[in-house]
Order: structure tokens, then sequence, then C-alpha cells
């Protein structure tokens, strides 16, 4: 097997995004900030842990859905090659490597170079015909795939859609189909609308508050500022209308964060909240029509035994008006341009 590390991004183009995202984010009424920037190494190991808790039950329930549906998808989609979004640890996507007989490629997404490096050096020593390429890269930005052998399956698991905002989830799905010829398929892991004890418990818990928080540690090292941690709590709340997951950061105090980096100052009164990321929930019906809108059409959805999340199956709907493997736009994916 080889392994293959590209970093899409050049180094201080993250620096200049942080710096744009913070400076963007800090100074406008509510606060928020992306949810990339929780995941460094740090971050990348405590979400690892977070998948580990009995109250959170998302990656339990896609792996149970992978277990026993694995085959089914490899039948379906016949991919030679697999790339993943946000592929973080690849842990349940070892259950797609093994079903996909013709597997040639796995290429997997992330911006967290620590968690591609790890998953890489894992699969080297248990996938030794496997060639793996994987890519730092954003997303939600620009990104250029390696040439790889078709059908392709693009997959997004682990319900990381959710924590895109809606706008961002349409432009997201309609770079996703752009890299889709026919034949190939996206196979799409969400997190279904259910009981609000159950869903804001999956976020309320202590290791979800340090995992929250790091995102203060990420900016006090790279821009130098001074946040204390202590100085916020960790929030989670349902948000009825949206639904949708809020985490956020409530200050517990009046206070001044000195942002060097920036030359910047950030007041922050008395109970304010800094809005960290959202985790939206999906009905399927909903599902279906966000990613018709995007030129997919959904061929099947299995769910979980309580109907608790699902993982969806599509593929590029006849008859639309896109582009095969379209290549054009700064932003989006894109489907050709480093070689494989
Ligand atoms: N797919 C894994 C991990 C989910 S956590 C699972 O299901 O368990 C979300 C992952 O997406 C993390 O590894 C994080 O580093 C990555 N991520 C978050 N935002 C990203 C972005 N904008 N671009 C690329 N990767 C991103
Ligand atoms: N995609 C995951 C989700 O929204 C990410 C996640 C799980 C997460 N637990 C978290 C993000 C806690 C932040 C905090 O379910």
């Amino acid at each position: 097997m080889t392994f293959r590390l590209t970093r899409v991004l050049p180094p201080d183009d993250t620096a200049a995004a942080l710096c744009a995202d913070v400076l963007y984010g800090l100074t406008r009424t509510p606060k928020t900030l992306p949810p990339k920037w929780l995941y460094d190494a740090h971050g990348s190991e405590l979400f690892e842990q977070i998948t580990q808790l009995p109250t959170y039950p998302v990656g339990r329930a896609e792996l149970g859905l992978l277990l026993l549906h694995a085959r089914d998808i490899a039948e379906q989609t016949g991919a030679c090659s697999l790339i993943e979004l946000g592929s973080g640890s690849s842990q349940k996507t070892r259950l797609l490597l093994d079903a996909l007989p013709g597997l040639h490629t796995y290429v997997p997404v992330d911006v967290s170079e620590s968690a591609l490096r790890q998953a890489g050096q894992t699969l080297l020593i248990e996938r030794p015909a496997l060639s793996v390429h994987a890519l730092i890269a954003d997303f939600t930005g620009a990104l250029t795939l390696p040439q790889t052998p078709g059908p392709r399956l693009v997959a997004f698991l682990g319900s990381t859609i959710g924590n895109l905002l809606p706008a961002e989830r349409a432009t997201f799905l309609t770079s996703v189909r752009a890299l889709l010829a026919p034949g190939d398929t996206l196979l799409l892991g969400t997190d279904l609308v259910k009981d609000e004890s159950v869903l804001v418990a999956a976020y309320d818990d202590a290791l979800t508050a340090k995992f929250n928080k790091n995102v203060l540690a990420v900016i006090n090292r790279e821009l130098g500022a001074d946040f204390d941690p202590d100085a916020f709590a960790h929030v989670a709340l349902w948000d009825a209308g949206h639904e949708w997951i809020e985490m956020r950061l409530r200050s517990l105090t009046e206070q001044t964060v000195k942002i060097p980096a920036l030359g910047l100052a950030v007041d922050f009164a008395d109970g304010e909240d800094l809005r960290t990321e959202i985790s939206a929930k999906f009905r399927k019906q909903g599902l279906r029509r966000e990613l018709a809108a995007a030129g997919l059409t959904v061929e099947h959805v299995w769910t979980s035994p309580g109907q608790g999340y699902g993982l969806a199956l599509a593929a590029p709907s006849r008859g639309g008006t896109r582009t095969e493997h379209a290549t054009s736009g700064s932003t989006g994916l894109q489907a050709t341009g480093l070689p494989s």
C-alpha cells in the first residue's frame, strides 16, 4: 500500500483563514466562530473520546448501520474509489473499506493533519493492498481531488453535514454534486430529529465542554490571545425553530479579551454568548428536498432501529442540467488537478 499526504492549503493560508474568521466572528453580534477550529490535534483527540460516551449515540448508530449494510452499500455503488470528507480517525470507514472488493484508492479529507496521519499509519498496517491519498483540506472551500478510478463513492459521515448552516449546506451539496459523474454516489450520515432531552444530553457533558473550550486554546496559541477558558461556561441548547443544537460559550463575567495578532480587544458582556457550533438534525423528507435541490436523488435511506439516525445513498439526478466533473469556479470542490 502507499500512503501520501497532500496539503491542499498552504499552512499560512490556514493562519490567514483563522485570522479572518476570528476577526469576522468576534466583532459581530451575536459572536460566532466556525466549528472547524475546534479540531486541532487536541480537539481531534477529545472528539474521539466524545464518540465513546454513552450519551453520544451518533457514532454508535452509524457504526450499527454500517455493520448491517456495508455490503448493500458496496453492491449498490461498486465503488473503486472512496473519498471521505471530514474523515477523522477513519474508524467506521474500515467497514466500507472491507466491504468494497474493487476498492483501489481511499482519499480521506480533513482539516486535522494529526487525525489524517494517525489514520494513515493504522491503515498502512491493516490494509496493505490499499492506496491512500490523504488531503489536508477544507471541505467548505475549493477542493481539488486526485484523479482516481470510478465509480467514486463520496462519504460524509458522523452527521458532520449538520455542522453547516443551511445556506452553507446548499453550497456544499452543490459542490459535491459537481464531483460526481454518472455512476458515482454520495453516502451521507445524518442524525435525525428526536426527543429534545436525548438530543441535548449528547452535547451537554464535561468532555464536550472541554472540546468546546478547546477553540479558545487554539486562538490563544495561534493568535496570542488571552482567553481564560474558566471564564466561560459550556452551553448546549435545542433550537426548536431551526431544529438544531447550538453549542455556545457563555461569558461568566464582563471581560475584555486581547488578540494581539489582530490588534483587537474583544468585549464580552456578563452572560454574553459566543456560538461555536450548530448541529442540525434532519427529517427524511427535508433531506430528500435539500439533496434534490443540489441535483442529487436519494436512492436509499437506511435508518437505525429507533429511527434516530439515517444513512442516505444519493446519486446525480437524471436529466439535470449540471455538467459532468465540473471544474469551474474558485469555490466548491474540483474533480481534477492533483496526480493520483
Ligand atoms: N467522520 C468522523 C469524524 C467526524 S468529526 C466520524 O464520523 O467519527 C468531524 C471531522 O471533520 C473532524 O475530523 C474534523 O477535523 C473535520 N472537519 C471539520 N470541519 C472541516 C472542514 N471545514 N474541512 C475539512 N474537515 C473538517
Ligand atoms: N458532527 C458531530 C455532531 O454534530 C460533531 C460533534 C459531536 C460535536 N459532538 C460534538 C461537535 C460536540 C462539537 C461538540 O454530532
